[in-house]
């Protein structure tokens, strides 16, 4: 059973149902979890949206699922979407402007990634993953252009928090995170004079999404949890919340920005003090030690 949000999301929200209305929304990576209940989201509260992806039948098939959370919903789902190849892109996005008429929110989010130590790392292993990762993200950034400058659209990068101190086994996603962060802080200065507004999202530990489950085995997630201050891991509709957010009036005066969703996961590996119990952590005690 995917990790999707489902239409109970605009019940439980915190959001003005048809905030987006008329809006389209383009999304690479859209049927990987995060990026799907990104889509989700915004099509619950009104958007259109297009979902890109390398399989067809996979894109497709959460293309047709997205869709049937709001009557009237056009979800386009375009496989073969390899976003190295930015041909791939433009063709999606001539093909977006035909069905669903333009392009105001992009979400870079198609991501490659497994565990590697730098040492067994070939040099077309890392070159395969900023591919994807970084000059995916420029290559959305570039096809997509034209259709966020004619609308004052937004970008959303999604980021991550592996290059924020080192990381084992990440030589290669950190590197391509660090990249993208670059990117989304130049493109909010050099298009913002257009509207344009560019911004992350840093996702922290999210529980359900492929990613963490394939890169985090369940011993090292349980210790882990000693070093997430908010003491659990993240959930994907914290991810879609962020993104709303961002895309929403409320932000449209941020651009940018990373906004890390994390629980404060990287802010608490500083030092020896972090590996204080919680409870030590929170109460400022130990049998009266400290
Ligand atoms: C070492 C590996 C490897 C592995 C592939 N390679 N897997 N090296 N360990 N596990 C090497 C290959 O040997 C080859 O190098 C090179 O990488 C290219 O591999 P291909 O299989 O030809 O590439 P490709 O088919 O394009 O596949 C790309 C991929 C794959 C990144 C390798 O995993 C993929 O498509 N992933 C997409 C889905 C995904 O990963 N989603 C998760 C994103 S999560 P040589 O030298 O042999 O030619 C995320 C956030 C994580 O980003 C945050 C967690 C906390």
């Amino acid at each position: 059973m995917p990790n999707t949000l489902g239409p109970d999301y605009l019940k439980n929200s915190v959001w003005k149902p048809h905030l987006f209305d008329g809006k389209v929304v383009f999304v690479t990576g859209g049927a990987g979890t995060i990026c799907r209940v990104q889509t989700e989201a915004l099509v619950l509260l009104g958007a259109n949206a297009v979902i890109l992806g390398r399989n067809p039948a996979k894109t497709e098939k959460a293309a047709k699922e997205i869709a049937t959370l709001r009557p009237g919903a056009k979800v386009l789902g375009i496989g073969n979407c390899d976003v190295r190849n930015i041909e791939n892109l433009t063709a999606a996005v001539d093909r977006t402007v035909k069905e669903l008429g333009h392009i105001d929110f992009v979400i870079a989010g198609a991501a490659g990634n497994f565990l590697s130590p730098f040492t067994s790392l070939s040099s077309n292993a890392f070159r395969t993953v900023t591919e994807i990762d970084l000059i995916g993200a420029f290559n959305t950034a570039k096809a997509t252009y034209d259709q966020l400058r004619e609308h004052k659209g937004h970008i959303i990068f999604v980021s991550a928090t592996l290059h924020y101190k080192g990381l084992p086994f990440q030589s290669h996603a950190a590197a391509a995170k660090a990249g993208i962060d670059s990117l989304t802080k130049t493109l909010a200065v050099e298009l913002g004079p257009m509207g344009i507004q560019s911004n992350g999202i840093a996702p922290g530990p999210i529980e359900g999404t492929e990613g963490f489950d394939r890169l985090v085995p369940e011993d090292i997630r349980q210790r882990s949890l000693e070093l997430i201050p908010l003491g659990r891991l993240g959930k994907t509709v914290e991810i879609a919340d962020a993104t709303v957010y961002l895309f929403s009036p409320a932000a449209s005066y941020v651009t940018g920005q990373i906004l890390v969703v994390d629980g404060a996961e990287w802010q608490s590996t500083s030092g020896a003090m972090n590996y204080y119990p919680h409870s030590v952590i929170a109460t400022g005690s130990q049998d009266n030690k400290l």
